[in-house]
């Protein structure tokens, strides 16, 4: 017996498909043309296997279809709002709920109140949106996730910690008046879904409360980031997901949630808060950028959705068979050679461009490059996270992240084995070319989040 291999596996089965279009070597050329290189642009029906993203393209389950038919749609006081409501307290814990269109809807209602001009936001990395709507708000942020979070090759096995010297520095030399929260993400994204432990988080809290600094917590990704806890930290292997989740937010003051992932919806985030204050503020924002604080932008039977979607998100069942499928894949591309970030993370593989393509210096895009070429490929369509995606600082100047990865994300519930097994062929196949493969030139650039919109052409 000792030698049969203990596998993951789904616990559901597949009630619809959705039929995709195969294309043709000469048909992916042009369209990676039409698109500039930026897989952003491509359209979808020109995708075979799309990892472009695990935001709202998770596959509902048919109890949550069920609930979208239970929908009332109602302006003001749904029945699914007051749902809602009562998830996010009993699953999450958090006593307060704004619900929001998504998850920047949340951070842009959470930095209007919280920041103030000049103030800093240190946090476990940055995120793309959580970052930008800091600094609309007037504030800083500034990067404590130690240092292992920057190196791919580094197995730490949660390199999403916070670095809690470089947070009584930041502490020390602005003082805490001008930190109005610890902006902490599970699962952090763009260190390649690395999460925190619950070791760490109470340190943090130790020393946060100490110095009356707020944490509020991206849960996004939590409980992939609770099943890595569940895993590998001591003491953790018998405790359920749900209770996992549960101790996470206690230790938190308030949440940003995009509900796209998680929570299995296609659509919905919200704002979840322990402060009568903040959410007496949220409640009344809300109403400017969103709609209602008992719709926040959503339909009635998109809450229904995530309320379901929330419980099914915290079944051991289902996120073992998640992040299985993951590391499925993401060993498979190890045993081709493929250099990736390890350990691997929740929701998705991060390929290290700068070790895969070591002769593109970082200004000829790497990880833009060899997004394109995966997609020339196989049709398979994945995302840059690096320097494109990091953007500018205030001063025009760019960033350059030490992190220049293809993020190959793995929508829940959608894909199957084979289709794993496809993905790690064609990344084999590129590298095996590797050396013929040249970089990129930026033509177009957008002001704000300009990896969503640039073009490229080929050098
Ligand atoms: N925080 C994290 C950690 C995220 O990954 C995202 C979105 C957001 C906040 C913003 O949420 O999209 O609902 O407004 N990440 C997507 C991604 C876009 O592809 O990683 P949103």
């Amino acid at each position: 017996m000792k030698n049969i291999q203990q596998s993951w596996a789904e616990p559901y089965k597949i009630k619809m498909v959705e039929l995709l279009k195969m294309t043709t070597p000469a048909q992916r050329k042009t369209a990676m043309r039409n698109a500039g290189f930026n897989t952003f642009l491509l359209k979808s029906e020109d995708v075979y296997i799309d990892l472009l993203t695990d935001s709202g393209t998770s596959a509902m389950s048919d109890r949550q279809w069920a609930g979208m038919m239970l929908g009332d749609e109602a302006y003001a006081g749904s029945r699914n709002f007051y749902h809602l409501e009562e998830v996010v307290k009993e699953i999450y814990g958090y006593k307060y709920l704004i619900p929001t269109h998504q998850g920047r809807g949340a951070e842009n209602i959470l930095s209007k109140i919280l920041i103030k001009k000049g103030d800093i936001i240190p946090g476990n990395m940055y995120f793309t949106t959580t970052r930008l709507h800091q600094e609309l708000a007037g504030g800083k942020f500034e990067d404590i996730i130690i240092d292992e979070a920057h190196d791919p090759t580094n197995e730490f096995p949660f390199k999403g910690n916070v670095n809690l010297n470089k947070l009584e520095a930041l502490i020390k030399k602005h003082g805490a008046n001008k930190i109005p929260y610890v902006s902490i993400a599970t699962s952090v994204n763009m260190a390649g879904g690395q999460p925190i432990s619950i070791k760490n988080l109470k340190e943090l809290r130790l020393l946060t409360r100490k110095n009356g600094i707020r944490i509020i917590h991206d849960m996004t990704r939590v409980a992939e980031n609770a099943y890595f806890i569940q895993q590998k930290e001591k003491g953790y292997l018998h405790k359920t997901i749900a209770e996992i989740v549960k101790e996470i937010c206690s230790l938190t003051d308030g949440a940003t949630m995009s509900a796209k992932k998680d929570a299995l919806v296609n659509i919905g985030g919200f704002l979840a808060v322990n402060d009568w204050d903040v959410f007496e503020e949220a409640r009344n924002l809300v109403v400017v950028y969103e709609g209602l604080h008992t719709y926040g932008g959503l339909a009635g039977r998109d809450m229904e959705a995530m309320a379901i979607g929330i419980g099914e998100s915290v079944s051991d069942e289902h996120i073992h068979a998640r992040v299985g499928q993951v590391i499925y894949l993401g060993e498979k591309m190890a045993g081709y050679g493929v250099p990736i970030v390890k350990p691997i993370g929740g929701h998705g593989i991060f390929v290290d461009a700068k070790k895969f393509l070591p002769h593109i210096p970082q200004d000829m895009y790497p990880a833009q490059t060899l997004a394109s070429e995966i997609y020339l490929d196989s049709g398979v369509r994945t995302m840059e996270r690096g320097i494109v995606s990091s953007g500018r600082k205030a001063n025009g100047e760019n960033y350059y992240p030490k992190l220049e990865l293809v993020r190959f994300t793995i929508p829940r519930r959608v894909y199957t084995q084979a289709h794993m097994d496809v993905i790690a062929e064609s990344a084999a196949r590129v590298y095996e070319r590797r050396k013929s493969i040249r970089g990129l030139k930026m033509i177009y650039e957008p002001k704000y989040l300009r990896f969503f919109q640039a073009r490229f052409e080929r050098l």
